[in-house]
C-alpha cells in the first residue's frame, strides 16, 4: 500500500477552489478536507494548484505509422509534463481509423503507455466506414463493445488537411443523420473545400504567407454555418475543431443561441500567433486551419474569458523540423505541436477554474470520457501546480518527440511540480 498526502493546495473542482488535503492510497482518494493522516509520501501543497488531470480532446500522436514524427509513448509523455493525462487521438494515422481492425490496434498500443489516457476519434471518409461505425456504436458483439469504449465520437475533415482525410462530400448529410441516431458526437475540422480552392486559385502570393490568404476564414465560417444548418435538420451533437477565426465564431456563437447541440474548442495556437509571425516562425506556424490576424487572436480570447469557447484543444501535431524546413513552404507538413505548453499559456491569462472547465469539465462531458473528479473514491490522476513560476518555453526542456515548439522563447506562467 502507498500513500501520499498533499497538504494544502488549492483544489479546483467543479463549483469553486478550496483549500484542502488530498489523500490518495493506491491511486485512490481516500479523504478530501483536514487530513491528520501519517503517508508515505507528504507533499506541501501551500501555494499549489491541485487539478484533476486534464483532458486534451484534439491530438495526433502519429502512431501508428508516422512514428519517425512523434510515438504514443514519446508523446504521452510530453502530456503529462504538461499536466495532461487524458487525449483524444485523431484518424489520420496510417492506417487511418476508419475500421474496426486500425481501431483495434490503436487500443492495443495504447494499453502500452502508462503515462496517459488515450482515446480515439473514428474517421468517416467513404459510405463504408459509416456502415461500420454504426456497428461499432450498435452492435451487442462483446468485442465491439470493448472497442467503442476507446472510441470518443467521430472526427469529419470537410476539407483536406495533413492526411487526406476529406469525407466525401454527398456523405455528409447521412454521417449527421446517423450520428444523430446513434448519439455519436462529431468534431469536425470546417473549412469549406470550394472557398479555399478559390481563394488559392486567386492568390499571387507565394511565400509561406500565401498559407493564411489559401485558407481564409470565411471558408471556416461557411463551413460552420454549413455544418450547423445540418445539426438544425437532425439534432446531431456537433463540436467545432480548433476554431480559427472571429467570423466562424460568429457562427458558433449564433448556434448556440438558437440553442442547438454546437460546441467549440480553441487551439492555443490561435491565440497566440497570427499572420504576422510568418516572418520570424517561417513554416513552423503553419497549420491549418492558418494562423489568421491579431485581431482574430482577440476575439478568441475574448469568446475564451466570457464562457462561449467550450475547451481548449491544442491540436498537438508534430512534425519533424526537417519535414517542416525542407523544400518548398508552401508545401512543408501543416501542424505545430502544443500539448505539453496549454497550460502555461493559459494560466498566464486564465483563472484555475476557467482552465478546470475548459481542458477538464466541458471535454469530459462533451465526450463522454468518464473521467473523475478531486473527490473520495476517485482514480483522477492529480495534477500539482505551482502557479507562481514564471519561465520562457524553450523546445529543449519539451518531451515531444519533434523537439521544436511555435512558442519558443515565449514567457509563461505555473510548472506542473508533480503527477499522481
Ligand atoms: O495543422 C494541422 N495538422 N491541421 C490538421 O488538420 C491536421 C494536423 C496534422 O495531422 O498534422
Ligand atoms: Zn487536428
Amino acid at each position: 500500500m502507498t500513500s501520499i498526502l498533499i497538504k494544502g493546495g488549492t483544489v479546483i473542482t467543479a463549483g469553486q477552489s478550496m483549500r484542502a488535503d488530498i489523500l490518495q492510497v493506491d491511486g485512490v482518494i481516500t479523504k478530501v478536507g483536514v487530513v491528520e493522516e501519517v503517508a508515505d509520501e507528504i507533499i506541501h501543497g501551500v501555494g499549489y494548484l491541485v487539478f484533476p488531470g486534464l483532458i486534451d480532446c484534439h491530438v495526433h500522436f502519429r502512431e501508428p505509422g508516422y512514428e519517425h514524427k512523434a510515438t504514443m509513448k514519446s508523446e504521452a509523455a510530453s502530456a503529462r509534463a504538461g499536466g495532461v493525462t487524458c487525449v483524444c487521438d485523431m484518424p489520420n494515422t496510417k492506417p487511418p481509423t476508419t475500421t474496426i481492425t486500425a481501431l483495434s490496434d490503436k487500443v492495443r498500443r495504447a494499453q502500452e503507455v502508462t503515462d496517459c489516457d488515450i482515446r480515439f476519434f473514428f474517421g468517416v471518409t467513404s459510405g463504408i466506414h459509416l456502415v461500420t461505425l454504426k456497428d461499432l456504436w450498435t452492435s451487442n458483439s462483446e468485442e465491439l463493445q470493448h472497442f467503442k469504449k476507446y472510441c470518443c465520437g467521430v472526427k469529419l475533415y470537410l476539407d483536406h488537411s495533413t492526411g487526406d482525410q476529406k469525407i466525401e462530400e454527398d456523405l455528409i448529410d447521412e454521417v449527421f443523420l446517423a450520428c444523430a441516431e446513434c448519439k455519436i458526437p462529431i468534431i469536425a475540422h470546417c473549412e469549406d473545400p470550394q472557398i479555399n480552392s478559390d481563394a488559392k486559385a486567386a492568390n499571387q502570393i507565394n511565400d509561406v504567407s500565401a498559407h493564411s490568404a489559401n485558407r481564409p476564414s470565411k471558408s471556416e465560417a461557411i463551413a460552420i454555418k454549413k455544418a450547423v444548418a445540418l445539426v438544425r435538420k437532425y439534432g446531431t451533437q456537433f463540436h467545432v475543431a480548433h476554431l480559427s477565426s472571429k467570423r466562424g465564431l460568429e457562427e458558433v456563437v449564433k448556434a448556440k443561441e438558437e440553442g442547438l447541440p454546437v460546441t467549440c474548442e480553441v487551439a492555443p495556437h490561435h491565440l497566440l500567433l497570427s499572420t504576422l509571425d510568418y516572418k520570424t516562425l517561417g513554416t513552423l506556424c503553419k497549420m491549418n486551419p492558418p494562423v489568421r490576424s491579431v485581431a482574430d487572436n482577440e476575439a478568441l480570447w475574448q469568446a475564451l474569458e466570457d464562457g462561449t469557447v467550450d475547451c481548449i484543444a491544442t491540436d498537438h501535431a508534430p512534425h519533424t523540423l526537417a519535414e517542416k524546413q525542407e523544400g518548398n513552404p508552401l508545401d512543408a507538413p501543416s501542424g505545430v505541436p502544443g500539448v505539453e505548453t496549454a497550460l502555461p499559456i493559459l494560466l498566464n491569462r486564465l483563472k484555475p477554474e476557467r482552465i478546470y472547465e475548459l481542458m477538464f469539465a466541458n471535454p469530459n462531458r462533451i465526450f463522454n470520457l468518464g473521467k473523475e473528479d478531486l473527490v473520495i473514491g476517485s482514480k483522477a490522476n492529480i495534477v500539482i501546480v505551482d502557479p507562481t513560476i514564471k519561465k520562457k518555453i524553450h523546445a529543449v526542456d519539451l518531451h515531444s518527440k519533434c523537439d521544436w515548439t511555435p512558442f519558443e522563447g515565449r514567457e509563461v506562467r505555473g510548472e506542473v511540480v508533480r503527477v499522481l
